[in-house]
């Protein structure tokens, strides 16, 4: 593994990764909440992540939301009060631009913020679903957030309960957003790993399935995270992200590509 430590050795490596990500293209994002940290939205596992004050299986589990929606309804209230607020950060931006020089093929996000997609990434995939949509347990009606029904737990007009379109702990991820996504990582000759604790299963298997299919895994994240990484770049995503891209336009304007 290469490392890299802030202001240790960085322009180097940046340049080095940008050479590579031209050279190879190909190349597919696999983030995770550290992507929108500095969106103010908390992560997960990090210092005062949620799960630091929530234990996830209460809060976030399928069997708990089974028993007391408004448990999850009240900790998606802390999550993410007002959707218009959180806004895509320099992170989300980079990749936007990295998809547009044809460099990055797809995002895989095991977020639900939705910001890559408003950041302007067209091809992204969401595995674990999008916090904005909501439906019915019951009839299957949909809902699209903010237009939810205002109470605690919020209930549908059949009066049946609404769920977040978002996977919940127990819950299998929907096989054809997950195939697309293990598609997406085989056949990539690149994997960017950013802000991800990279522990959660399944989404923690497709670095290595990208690896063992001859791609690169080049990993961006305040710590290492993945240990297999052939790069990491010890830094925000806000920092590093925009940094890949300068690299990359110095190299596409000196080989005028
Ligand atoms: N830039 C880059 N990385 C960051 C930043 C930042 N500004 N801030 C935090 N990180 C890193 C942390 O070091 C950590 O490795 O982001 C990672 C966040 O890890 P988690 O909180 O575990 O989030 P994630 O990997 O997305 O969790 C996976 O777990 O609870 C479930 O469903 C939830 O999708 C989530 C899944």
């Amino acid at each position: 593994m290469i490392l890299v430590k802030r202001n240790v050795d960085a322009e180097a490596i940046y340049k080095e990764v940008a050479a590579l990500m031209v050279e190879r293209r190909q190349c597919v994002a696999l983030t995770g909440a550290g992507v929108s940290a500095e969106s103010g939205i908390p992560t997960f596992r990090s210092k005062g992540g949620l799960w630091e004050k929530y234990d996830p299986i209460e809060f976030a589990s399928i069997e708990a939301f089974r028993k007391d929606p408004s448990k999850y309804w009240s900790l998606r209230g802390e999550f993410i009060k007002d959707y218009d607020r959180y806004q895509p950060n320099k992170a989300h931006l980079a990749l936007a631009e990295l998809e547009k020089r044809g460099i990055v093929r797809c995002v895989i996000t095991q977020n639900i913020d939705g910001l890559h997609k408003k950041a302007g990434s067209k091809n992204v995939i969401e595995i674990h679903g999008n916090l904005m949509e909501i439906c019915c347990l019951t009839c299957g009606k949909e809902y699209k957030a903010p237009n939810i029904p205002e109470e605690m737990p919020p209930h549908c007009s059949c009066g049946g309960i609404l769920k977040p379109n978002t996977v919940l702990f127990g819950e299998e991820l929907p096989a054809d957003v997950f195939m697309k996504a293990k598609e997406a990582s085989a056949g990539c000759k690149i994997m960017l790993l950013v802000g991800t604790s990279a522990i959660v299963q399944p989404a923690a298997s497709l670095p290595y399935l990208a690896k063992q299919n001859g791609a690169k895994i080049i990993e961006i994240n305040i710590e290492n995270a993945f240990p297999d990484a052939d790069y990491f770049i010890m830094e925000k995503a806000g920092t590093a992200l925009p940094n890949v891209v300068g690299e990359i336009d110095k190299i596409r304007r000196v080989n005028l590509i």
